[in-house]
């Protein structure tokens, strides 16, 4: 079969990785990709948010499955385009990428089904939510109803933080998409990350992570995209998962079927785990980046017929096989992410890290050179990953490689990991 797949970070370098692997793989093509990808992967000439240039690519290279990595293109509606043109795409409708797009709708959803989640107000204007916030008091979670590239949701410890955070999303910081605001309760417990593959009807459940999102060691800094993650997250035993997918991922899946909007791809529950149990942070309608190049790492099973079966409609004969292995990247990102950063600058020391035990380099931002080197083309450069049989194993293992790359331009966080060790020293 051949598989297009829209992407470019370090995320889709470790699906071309993973696909790479698959008997069933003829060509892979990829848009826009990375350095990375296209050591793997054959770059398909087209503008991904042009719907009918890659439908009219899909046709003529024999595309039998389309990947969809990032969510731009789902809440744009390339899958719908996809759909209506007979090709097979795994990644969610315009509208089901709603669960991502809009909180307000995915908070609808949790009241309608009893998902556990925050307490929350939706509001429209500025002096109903500024009432809200005076009546309740703090601390609370001032968000952006729509898409606001991860800067969307504001802490506010005291009253004179969330006023001025509703001023910031009335005030026009997010564009339309802080029109309306979500205002939560502080969620208070361990952040984990789950994902379930769904068909529509039925979901699968994957794995589980933990991400390091803010810039710099023992979480201080600006958030990120995502410094680093492991897989598993260090709470996640089976019990929780079963509770997980019971009370959260299935609910969903039933309240989108019913609305006639069902949900075909990647479910990511971003999830606070509470001393009362498991509530819903937040749904992105796509893997998570870096969560999937950890996923990825432990998967055992072919992903291909997996992404196929869930884009037919029907993982009921899907089991994936996953390692016990722990996996853990390090993101390298360039001096100066989140805020500027240089482009151009030139990575050595890859090959080398990437043969080292256990040890895998997935590209983000990169692209090659004149002579065939790689530069920094990006803000998050490099994914530095690595499997181990344990989380102390796998960091270790990451941070060697790490340290084999020549990149003076570039940094990392030294300490991704900490909370799956400090789980284990415990009692
Ligand atoms: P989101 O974009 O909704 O995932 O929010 C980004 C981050 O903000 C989450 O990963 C949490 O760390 C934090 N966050 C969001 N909502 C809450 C909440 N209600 N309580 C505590 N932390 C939250
Ligand atoms: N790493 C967080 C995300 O992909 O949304």
């Amino acid at each position: 079969m051949n598989i297009l797949l829209i992407g470019g970070g370090g995320r889709e370098h470790a699906l071309a990785w993973k696909l790479k692997q698959s008997p069933e793989l003829e060509t892979l093509y990829c848009a826009p990709g990375n350095a990375g990808i296209f050591s793997v992967a054959t770059p398909a000439p087209i503008d991904v948010s042009d719907s009918a240039g890659v439908v009219a690519f899909c046709r003529k290279a024999g595309i039998g499955l389309v990947v969809v990595g990032p969510e731009a293109p789902l809440v744009a509606g390339l899958s719908d385009d996809l759909r209506a043109a007979g090709i097979p795409v795994s990644g969610a409708s315009k509208a089901a990428a709603q669960l991502e797009a809009s909180k307000s709708f995915t908070k609808a959803i949790c009241d309608e089904r009893g998902i556990p989640t925050a307490a929350y107000g939706y509001f429209k204007d500025r002096a109903s939510a500024l009432a809200y916030v005076r009546a309740q008091g703090t601390p609370l979670v001032v968000k952006a109803d729509g898409l606001a590239a991860g800067k969307g949701v504001i802490m506010c410890e005291t009253l004179a933080e969330a006023e001025a955070a509703i001023e910031t999303c009335f005030g026009g910081a997010f564009g339309e998409s802080g029109n309306s605001v979500v205002i939560e309760e502080m969620l208070v417990g361990e952040e984990a990350s789950f994902f379930a593959l769904c068909d529509g009807t039925r979901a699968l459940p994957l794995a589980s992570a933990q991400d390091y999102k803010r810039a710099h060691d023992g979480d201080t800094g600006l958030n990120t995209g995502g410094m680093g993650c492991v897989s598993p997250a260090p709470m996640m035993i089976p019990a929780l998962q079963d509770q997980i997918m019971r009370e959260i991922i299935t609910p969903t899946l039933d309240a989108m079927r019913a609305r006639g909007t069902p949900f075909q791809g990647v479910l990511y529950a971003g999830l606070m785990i509470a001393a009362q149990g498991p509530k819903l942070i937040e749904y992105n309608v796509r893997f998570g980046d870096p969560e999937c190049q950890v996923l990825m790492l432990r998967l055992k099973s072919d992903l291909l017929p997996a992404l196929k079966a869930a884009a037919a409609g029907d993982v009921s004969a899907i089991q994936l096989e996953w390692s016990q292995d722990a996996a853990t990247t390090v993101v390298m990102a360039a001096n100066g992410y989140p805020g500027d950063y240089r482009k151009g600058t030139v990575i050595c020391g890859l090959d080398g890290a990437g043969k080292l035990p256990g040890a895998t380099v997935f590209h983000a931002g990169t692209s090659a050179g004149c002579a065939g080197e790689i530069l920094a083309a990006g803000g998050r450069v490099l994914n530095v990953s690595a499997v181990g049989k344990d989380a102390e194993e796998a960091r270790a293992r990451a941070y060697a490689a790490v340290d084999a790359i020549e990149w003076p331009s570039g940094f990392c966080r030294r300490d991704i990991g900490w909370r799956s060790l400090n789980r284990k020293a415990a009692p």
